[in-house]
């Protein structure tokens, strides 16, 4: 293959419906930069034998999704600093024969939440969900310097986990889990920002992390991680009850967009890549 031509791509599990590669192949060739974009589905499993192949993944860059985040790092050799405050890795590049790790999910999220002119400054979090997404949320709203981050999530010992790991971070930030509905409910009512990171409503729109009789009456912001063509509910609930809604599309294309100039040195097509994520959007089936 012609030297010239950079590959990038994506792993993860599932990726068939991922809009990454639209997206990214569009931006290449709005800057005319010789290149593809390719969706390669691995799980854990396959991807770790890959990365202990003896022959590195020889793409220009790649992106990591579900569930490659966090077992990337120890086959990293350089992360920068928010792959070390998060714990996961969503941009390689590789420079000759090394890996460089970044994390570009927390930009995407610090910069939809620039874009809708939403503050964080001494505001109160409700994050639901303690996955990788959360760790990418938490840490955007921790250097965005809110005041408390409540944590609820299925697996509570997963909460506990996250919580201590970013309590040690951010000192400064307040960082307590929430063990059931009723303080969910009190923590709710005090809540400035409330983001979903689960995956709750991603396949089935009709469920939502909250019950909706949960919901604060206080106008709040109200962020789902999930996008679509079809509304969540959480989001359907929140815009009912007159709160100020953002959903997913923007930190998938910030992410998207950051994890470009990596790679490419240039400044990412924004307009463009918004275009076809949008376009790809409303054209998802369901
Ligand atoms: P991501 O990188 O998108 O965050 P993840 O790391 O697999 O993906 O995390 C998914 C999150 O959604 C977790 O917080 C998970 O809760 P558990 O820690 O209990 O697994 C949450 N989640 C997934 N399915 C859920 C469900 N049906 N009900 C409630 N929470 C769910």
């Amino acid at each position: 293959m012609n030297e010239d031509i950079k590959v990038f791509g994506l792993f993860g599990f599932p990726v068939s419906h991922s809009l990454s590669p639209a997206m990214h192949n569009a931006a290449l060739r709005a800057l005319q930069i010789p290149g593809i974009y390719l969706a390669f589905e691995r799980d854990s499993k396959h991807f770790l034998r890959l990365l202990k192949s003896k022959k590195k993944i020889i793409l220009d860059g790649f992106n990591l999704t579900v569930p490659l985040k966090e077992v990337v790092i120890p086959f990293l050799d350089k992360k920068d600093s928010l792959v070390e405050l998060t714990g996961a890795c969503n941009t390689v590049k590789r420079v000759k024969n090394s890996y460089l790790g970044f994390n570009t999910d927390v930009f995407g999220f610090t910069e939809s939440l620039r874009q809708a002119r939403i503050k964080t400054a001494k505001r109160n979090a409700v994050v639901l969900g303690a996955g990788g997404s959360a760790r990418a949320v938490i840490t955007s709203l921790a250097l965005g310097k809110v005041s408390s981050i409540m944590i609820f999530n299925r697996t509570k010992k997963n909460a506990e986990a996250i919580a201590g790991h970013f309590q040690k971070k951010f000192k400064r930030t307040k960082f307590r889990i929430i063990h059931n509905l009723n303080e969910l409910c009190s923590e709710l009512k005090n809540a400035d920002l409330i983001v979903n990171t689960t995956s709750v409503g991603l396949k089935d729109r009709s469920s939502s992390p909250v019950p909706k009789s949960l919901m604060p009456k206080r106008r709040t912001t109200v962020f789902d991680l999930i996008y679509g063509k079809k509304e969540t509910r959480f989001i359907r609930d929140a815009k009912s009850l007159g709160h100020r809604i953002v959903s997913g599309e923007d930190m998938l294309l910030y992410q998207g967009a950051k994890a470009f100039e990596i790679w490419t040195g240039k400044k990412a097509p924004i307009t463009i890549m918004r275009k076809t994520l949008m376009e790809g959007i409303r054209n998802q089936n369901g």
